[in-house]
């Protein structure tokens, strides 16, 4: 039986260091750090995790402001929000939340945060600083930047040697994962929708990481004996068994039978999702730090 790899322990360990440099950031300047996040129409699941963003932007003790606009904003009045905090001194990191109504282009908006300020990581110039592997100056997507502590709690911080295959290509989590593992010397496999034979690739890997959005697809027989496990699946699935019409979240990894032959598995919920969070408070106190000259604590 894999163990299993506590993700609200390893995020309430970064929630403390941010709170802590929170604290002493404010008593040494007078300034919170301050983080506006941005959520357009009434996704209830998106709005299930704004709240969360923004209650624990509070609880770190940050400046929290939510914007919560209707589903008719318009582009125009989207970007003028972002360039309005842009320019606003007590902002030091924005999110709009994705995915954007369909009315609207999520690229623009995106690309008009300016980088210093873009705590999803998702500019070009945050993006471009991680696919040149400078992992320092930049801000990385909080997702990918969460799980790899995670894997670094299992293997250390050198992937010399071990096999790493990502499941999914997208800008907020495959590719930014793919790169961070690359960096630590990983040897680094992209698989995708596209992929021929996806199962044969997943049991080549040591350290095994889905995020492809369809629940329990990964199946006992993709995993190699002892790998280590991440899922950042997010699926809402149906739970008879809690009442008729109840559902629940649950992973992209076939969890049960997958902890019978991995050596780590992260749990969902309770693994990647609690991480994700923590890294956005990282982010953001990091991006505090910088924009008052101090120098940044480290995650
Ligand atoms: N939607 C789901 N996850 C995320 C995230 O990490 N950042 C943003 N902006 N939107 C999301």
């Amino acid at each position: 039986m894999a163990d299993i790899i506590d993700g609200k322990l390893a995020a309430g360990s970064v929630i403390d260091t941010v709170t802590k440099a929170a604290k002493t950031l404010a008593q040494e300047t007078g300034l919170r750090p301050g983080l506006a996040v941005v959520i357009v129409g009434d996704d209830p699941a998106s709005h299930s995790y704004v709240n969360s963003k923004s209650k624990m932007a509070e609880q770190c003790g940050f400046n929290s402001v939510q914007h919560s606009l209707p589903e008719t904003t318009t582009q125009e009045e989207l970007e003028r929000l972002v360039a309005t905090l842009n320019a606003d001194p007590a902002v030091h990191g924005i999110l709009v939340q994705l995915p954007l109504p369909r009315h609207l282009k999520s690229e623009p908006v995106i690309q008009s945060i300016v980088p210093e300020k873009d705590v999803d990581g998702l500019s070009v110039v945050n993006a471009g600083k991680l696919a040149t592997g400078d992992l320092a100056s930049g801000l990385i997507s909080c997702t990918p930047a969460g799980a790899l502590i995670l894997i670094n709690k299992i293997h250390g911080t050198d992937l010399s040697g071990l096999n790493a295959v990502v499941i999914g290509r997208s800008n907020l989590f495959g590719k930014p994962m793919a790169l961070l593992l690359l960096s630590a010397n990983a040897t680094v496999t992209m698989a995708h929708s596209r992929s021929k034979d996806l199962a044969g690739i997943c049991r080549g890997a040591d350290i095994l990481v889905a995020a492809v959005g369809r629940p329990h697809m990964v199946k006992r027989e993709w995993v190699k004996p002892g790998a280590t496990v991440i899922d950042v699946g997010i699926n809402r699935v149906p739970a008879p068994e809690k009442g008729e019409g109840k559902t629940k979240i649950t992973g992209d990894v076939a969890f049960e039978e997958c902890a019978q032959v991995a050596g780590a598995i992260t749990p969902v919920p309770g693994g990647v999702g609690p991480m994700t969070i923590a890294m956005l408070m990282a982010n953001t106190v990091v991006a505090a730090h910088r924009a008052l000259g101090r120098p940044t604590p480290t995650f």
